[in-house]
């Protein structure tokens, strides 16, 4: 089932730090060679994509928890995109397969965490495991796929979301599916607005318009959308890690929340007739990313592209550091906007 292997995640004290198959993040540094792949067709790229994307295949049979969207998908969803190997479609399916294990048609949401805290937690991060089943939808032509992910994303926006259009981080919800709790586990407070939070919701709704063409969804994630150009308190729009942290010099930022909404707003750019909006704000993100500020210098950084991201400061974890997820949807925005704008990497 693959090759055992630790994959890059993040850094601390100047040293890389590594992850094993099962961390949610394990997938994202696969997922980044296989853009730099798509980029460059460089063979050697591949390879060190197709070795990487091994090391996370046995993740294919995770039933415990919602990961294995991110982990699968992000590495052989990408592969299978670019090669079409057909060993890698056995594992896709299998993913989703999973994945699918943690619905419940009563509460209409594919479980997140097998936590003793809450009943059955929902994180708004789960709406980023959609695609897994869309992309399975597809290759098998079985709609309880879609029928499960578009039913979850309803549930979700029905109870995820405050009337100004911010999402709480986790919803919990007793066996009937009616709501137990709302509250966060890593935004600044239960009634915060965790700017990865809301990065994940305009980023999965945006997934769900592209694939259902369910007006209720593109207005959810335009609304995200808006909530996010207009909260955003810097110069540069890179958020500071809750768009209700002090506005200080000290609050730490995250870029990682940056890369997401620039790789969502370019493809909701192109899903709407007005879209100008989003791929100039898309554009003025992926601009402040790619200056001195956040894009390391080659060498530096312990290899990783960009600086400054928050995994969960109120945890302790992964403040103002790299960190694997902000490079993998840096260049999934840039291929985007590359594709958009019509520019080859080669003319480059
Ligand atoms: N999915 C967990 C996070 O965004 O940190």
């Amino acid at each position: 089932q693959g090759q055992v292997g630790i994959l890059p995640r993040t850094a601390k004290d100047g040293k890389m730090i590594t992850c094993e198959s099962p961390w949610w993040t394990s997938g994202f540094y696969p997922g980044t060679l296989w853009y730099c792949y798509e980029y460059s067709n460089d063979p050697q790229v591949r390879a060190a994509a197709e070795e990487m994307t091994s090391r996370v295949e046995r993740q294919k049979y995770t039933t415990s928890n919602h990961d294995v969207g991110f982990i699968i998908n992000c590495s052989f969803g990408n592969g299978y995109r670019l090669t079409h190997n057909e060993a890698y479609r056995e594992v896709i399916e299998t993913a989703a397969k999973s994945l699918s294990t943690r619905f419940h048609p009563v509460t209409g949401c594919t479980r997140s965490w097998n936590s003793k805290k809450w009943q059955f937690s929902v994180i708004i991060d789960n709406m980023m495991n959609l695609d897994l089943l869309f992309y399975v939808n597809h290759l098998t032509n079985d709609s309880k796929y879609k029928e499960v992910a578009l039913r979850h994303a309803e549930t979700t926006m029905k109870n995820h979301f405050r009337n100004d259009h911010s999402s709480y981080h986790v919803v919990s919800y007793n066996s009937d599916g009616s709501v137990e709790m709302k509250c966060t586990h890593q935004g600044k407070n239960d009634d915060s607005s965790w700017a990865r939070g809301q990065a994940w919701g305009v980023y999965g709704y945006t997934s769900c318009y592209r694939e259902s063409k369910d007006a209720a969804f593109l207005q959810q994630a335009q609304n995200i959308a808006a909530l996010i150009m207009e909260r955003v308190k810097t110069d540069d729009a890179i958020p500071l890690w809750d768009y209700d942290a002090p506005n200080t010099p000290e609050t730490p930022r995250d870029a990682s929340a940056a890369s997401i909404t620039a790789s969502a707003l370019i493809e909701l750019s192109t899903l709407v007739e007005d879209g100008q909006v989003y791929f100039d704000y898309a554009e003025k993100l992926l601009k402040s990313l790619s200056s001195d500020a956040y894009l390391a210098k080659i060498g530096t950084n312990q290899g990783f592209i960009l600086m400054h991201s928050t995994g969960s400061l109120p945890n302790g974890s992964e403040i103002d550091t790299p960190i694997n997820y902000a490079d993998y949807y840096y260049l999934e925005a840039l291929v985007r906007y590359m594709q958009v704008k019509g520019i080859d990497y080669k003319s480059l």
